[in-house]
């Protein structure tokens, strides 16, 4: 098994979920994806390819950059021949919905981003796309650790309040990784159960952690960031036998133990 991107916060919990598995865990300097891959690479079995462009608003000015990571990247991935587990965001929809997004529903990005992660799923021939949403573990750059330097530091942090997801913990994914491997190669939405916004969370991790810093709700035309979100991202399957993951608040739980 070769994992991509296995510094990153996906990567890392991925390495850990497969540690007793026969896992080669490439990180970006091992080996950039936009290149040929190295060559004393053996010929994989099967690809975790969690290497990606995830500057989300970097990505509006430099979209040719992020397409060569997350399209080109990904061809050269498929190219090593075998089925390649794709991991994809809530961010190719375009919000519009009400109701949990399913796997038939029409990708519409708002964003650059969301439009290299959705042609990267394209390059895919073989094996799972795998949606998931608002990732946060122990390491890496996170909302939740932005939000514990923050609380650390202010009495107060400013956070937006009109954009609704499914905040989820990077060790549920992996644990669940494990899962679709076992089931039907296609696209599989996998995210945390519950849903809220990022003003809700941001709470929610002053509350768990026992940090004293007030959250304001603002609106995203008040943040004014580069790349539009959409507002509404919650993800859930409709295929038979998906896998479920725990609620948000239990994902954030786990994660606070580990880093507190
Ligand atoms: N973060 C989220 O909220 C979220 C939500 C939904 C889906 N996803 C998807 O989940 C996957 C994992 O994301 P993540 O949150 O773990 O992101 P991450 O922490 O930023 O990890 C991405 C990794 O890819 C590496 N990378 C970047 N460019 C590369 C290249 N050209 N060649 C090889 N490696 C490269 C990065 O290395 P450097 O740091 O050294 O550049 C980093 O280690 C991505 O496909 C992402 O699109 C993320």
């Amino acid at each position: 098994m070769l994992l991509t991107g296995a510094g990153g916060q996906l990567g890392r919990a991925l390495a850990e979920e497969f540690a007793a598995d026969d896992v080669v865990a490439l990180t970006h300097g091992d080996w950039d994806v936009t290149m040929p891959p190295p060559p004393d690479l053996a010929p994989p079995d099967l690809v975790l390819h969690a290497a990606a462009w995830t500057d989300v608003d970097g990505a509006e000015k430099r979209e040719a950059l992020a397409a060569a990571v997350n399209v080109r990247g990904t061809r050269n991935v498929v190219e090593l021949g075998a089925p390649v587990v794709y991991y994809s965001t809530d961010y190719v929809f375009d919000g519009s919905k009400r109701e949990p997004y399913v796997e038939s529903d029409e990708p519409n990005p708002l964003s650059a981003y969301g439009r290299t992660k959705l042609g990267g799923e394209r390059e895919v021939r073989e094996g799972w796309i795998v949606r998931s949403s608002w990732l946060f573990g122990a390491t890496g750059k996170n909302f939740l650790r932005t939000m514990l330097a923050l609380g650390r530091e202010r009495e107060e942090v400013s956070v937006v309040d009109d954009q609704l997801g499914s905040p989820t913990y990077v060790a549920h994914l992996a644990a669940a990784t494990r899962e679709l491997l076992e089931l039907p190669q296609g696209i599989w939405h996998v995210a945390a159960e519950g849903e809220c916004t990022w003003f809700e969370f941001a709470a929610a991790i002053f509350e768990e952690a026992g940090l004293d810093c007030r959250v304001v709700p603002i609106t995203s035309a008040e943040l004014a960031r580069p790349a539009p979100r959409p507002a509404y991202s919650v993800l859930r399957s409709e295929h038979q036998g998906a896998p479920v993951l725990p609620h948000w608040r239990e994902g954030l739980r786990a994660c606070l133990e580990r880093l507190i």
